[in-house]
């Protein structure tokens, strides 16, 4: 058993191609332990290789997150190989594009498993460890926690769930020296946009033009390295008195009341 100093992280979805890529990397550079949950063994692998450098090691638990067992296996992987857990990250989450009324009964348990349950089971799981290191919980939601866009009613509705749940969190075990907050990102640049808007019919290229210049404030796209860096800060002692916060990553999308070009 290695029980270096260095503090640990838990990652769901660590070994993502977007934000859960940009989490992993941000906390290695910063000199975090990590064990990352992951169902594609290869990803896991190939980002465990990486990663693993400069002191810092590299633990790669392949699940399905919604499996029971899976969030005692990661905490306990974490305790064997590193002795300790300072940090939380509930990364994974799947979107559902489709309108309430076309939903089916299978397709919201998926959902609502996968981007919910699974951070609950994750968290009660972690907290022993977590209230022994005085650690820090990060869950990642969505801007759709806060704003209303075409059928994204269900997952709109597990991001404001994951949300409040977050607040709760920070106001039951504050005392016992935990913090738990939420980032909430916009649309992230990422390998899997290009695909998924393809698949959507429409030229990735021109219609992410159209939606930084009309739905964002600033004029890129906010980056996964980005949201590593801000859930790196919130596990770090430097965020020592924030808890229960809901932070908004998004270029300014959730700042807007209307399209930035529009004129009235
Ligand atoms: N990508 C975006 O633009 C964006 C914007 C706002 C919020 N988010 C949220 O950010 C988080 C990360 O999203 P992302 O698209 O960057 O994904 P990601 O690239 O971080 O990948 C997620 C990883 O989770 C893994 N995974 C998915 N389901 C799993 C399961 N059941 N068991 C185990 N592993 C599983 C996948 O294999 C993948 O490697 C999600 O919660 C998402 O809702 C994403």
């Amino acid at each position: 058993m290695n029980t270096s100093l260095s503090k640990v992280a838990l990652i769901t979805g660590g070994a993502g191609l977007g934000i859960g890529h940009g989490i992993s990397e941000a906390l290695a550079a910063a000199g975090w332990n990590l064990v990352i949950t992951d169902r594609n063994p290869e990803r896991g692998a190939a980002l465990a290789h990486r990663l693993s450098k400069d002191g810092v090691k590299v633990e790669v638990v392949t699940v399905d997150i919604t499996a029971p067992e899976a969030p005692t296996q990661a905490v306990e992987a974490a305790l064997k190989c590193f002795g300790r857990l300072d940090g939380l990250v509930n990364n994974v989450g799947v979107g559902l594009v489709k309108k309430a009324g076309e939903v089916t009964d299978e397709e919201f348990q998926t959902l609502f498993n996968v981007d919910f349950l699974a951070a609950f089971r994750f968290v009660r799981a972690a907290l022993p460890a977590l209230i022994n290191a005085q650690g820090a919980i990060v869950n990642i939601g969505s801007v759709h926690a806060r704003l209303a866009a075409p059928q994204y009613a269900l997952y709109a509705a597990t991001k404001s769930a994951l949300d409040a749940f977050t607040r709760g969190l920070a106001v039951d075990y504050g005392a016992q020296g935990i913090r738990a907050n939420i980032v909430h990102p916009g649309l992230v640049a990422s390998p899997q946009n290009g695909p998924l808007l393809t698949k959507l019919g429409v030229d990735p290229e021109t219609w992410i033009k159209e939606f930084t210049s009309t739905k964002q404030c600033l004029p890129d796209l906010v980056t996964a390295r980005e949201v590593g860096e801000l859930v790196a800060f919130l596990l770090s002692k430097n965020a020592r008195s924030i808890t229960g916060q809901s932070i908004y990553i998004d270029g300014g999308t959730t700042t807007l009341l209307w399209n930035r070009t529009e004129k009235l």
